[in-house]
């Protein structure tokens, strides 16, 4: 039982002894905020949004057409289940968590429709190398379109394969062979081997063919002489977005844009086509002019950060691509490594803007990058 008083005068007039006036409003707040993280919640709401809350980045955008939530896609990679047997399907299942455009490569492991299948909601693009034959082409850009693709790749930087000189050193054939060579570095990597022969067979998915290295199928199977008239064919076949792939100079992409392209992409395919070709982020900024809004300007080859991406951006890219990026992640682990792949870049757009004072990306500008003399 608690025994109760009433209060003293005296003790009273202790408890009631008024605090010191501040009559400045600033000196009241300041004096009130014990912490930084006080302060920073008195900073943003007397700073203007712009200047203070670079920590509401938002990466989101549109990609011909259509919303993505980072300024970037995932490059059309081919034999991508060689990388790791998850494959195709395991960088669909992340480009459709991290609501972002993948495109599958003619040359993929893995079927249009197994693809959509993986990835129902993703946002499916297809990447076409043309054949000497039109028909199997025309009968994929059929499958796509029915699998819900809405963008098609034409890649035009592959009339003949690159010089893949590692690929004849290393005895890279799809499927793999084993020689004397493969097997021993087989024995290095041991479970690469065990999941190759414990799953379903690697082959190209669209492809009827594949014998010997992948130049030698390159050379065989497509037309190394597609043209203008090519486009304007596939114009014709494709109702979604149509994107010139490989693109390398100003005057080029005029004409593909003149003949139905919707969007170029500047690309010199990651260096492995020709040698000393020009870079195609430097290509960014006269293409986008000479163009003037009517198509759009993609660009890939080298982007490793997600630095690289905003500067793309800035220079008047509408979106980025990347192909080795994710397939590091990939190999290095499967499904879970491509998602890293991609946290790692979302994280660097959203900090490269945040530093920049950006908070959207239609805010770039050329003014934020600068090239090296
Ligand atoms: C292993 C590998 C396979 C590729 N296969 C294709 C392909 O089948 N079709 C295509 O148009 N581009 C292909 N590319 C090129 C990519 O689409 C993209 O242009 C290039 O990777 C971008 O450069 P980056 O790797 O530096 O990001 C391939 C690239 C790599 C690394």
């Amino acid at each position: 039982m608690v025994h109760r008083r009433l209060p003293r005068p005296a003790e009273l007039r202790e408890l009631l002894r008024p605090a010191p006036i501040q009559l400045n409003a600033t000196d009241r707040r300041l004096t009130r905020a014990g912490s930084i993280a006080d302060l920073r919640a008195l900073a943003q709401r007397r700073a203007p949004r712009a200047v203070f809350d670079v920590s509401s980045v938002s990466t989101e955008t549109t990609i011909l057409g259509k919303p993505s939530a980072q300024p970037f896609a995932l490059a059309p990679t081919g034999f991508t289940r060689m990388m790791h047997t998850e494959g195709e399907c395991a960088v669909v299942k992340v480009a459709e968590r991290a609501g972002i455009p993948y495109a599958l490569s003619t040359m993929g492991t893995t079927t249009i429709e197994d693809m959509a299948a993986a990835g129902p909601d993703a946002r499916k693009w297809f990447q076409l190398y043309l054949w000497r034959d039109r028909a199997p082409a025309k009968d994929l850009l059929d499958r796509a379109i029915a699998s819900g693709y809405d963008t098609l790749l034409l890649t035009v930087d592959t009339p003949v394969a690159g010089a893949r000189l590692r690929d004849v050193h290393n005895g890279l054939t799809v499927p793999p062979q084993l020689t004397l060579r493969t097997f021993l570095d087989g024995a290095l990597h041991p479970r690469w081997w065990f999941d190759l022969l414990t799953t379903e067979p690697l082959a190209f998915a669209s492809l009827s063919s594949s014998e010997g290295t992948v130049a030698d199928l390159i050379d065989r199977v497509f037309d190394p002489a597609i043209t203008l008239a090519d486009l304007e064919w596939l114009r014709g076949a494709w109702p979604g977005s149509l994107v010139a792939k490989g693109v390398q100079s100003v005057t080029d992409a005029e004409r593909v844009v003149a003949a139905g392209a919707d969007a170029v992409l500047l690309s010199s395919h990651g260096g492995r086509q020709l040698d000393r070709a020009p870079v195609p982020l430097e290509l960014v900024p006269s293409v986008r002019e000479k163009l003037d809004g009517r198509a759009e300007v993609l660009v890939d080859t080298g982007i490793t950060t997600g630095a690289d991406v905003v500067a793309a951006i800035a220079l008047g890219a509408h979106a980025a691509l990347v192909g080795r990026a994710y397939l590091y992640g990939l190999m290095a682990g499967g499904e879970r490594g491509v998602a890293r792949a991609v946290r790692i870049l979302s994280d660097e757009v959203a900090r490269t803007m945040a530093l920049l004072g950006v908070t959207s990306v239609d805010q770039l500008r050329p003014a934020h990058v600068s090239f090296r003399p």
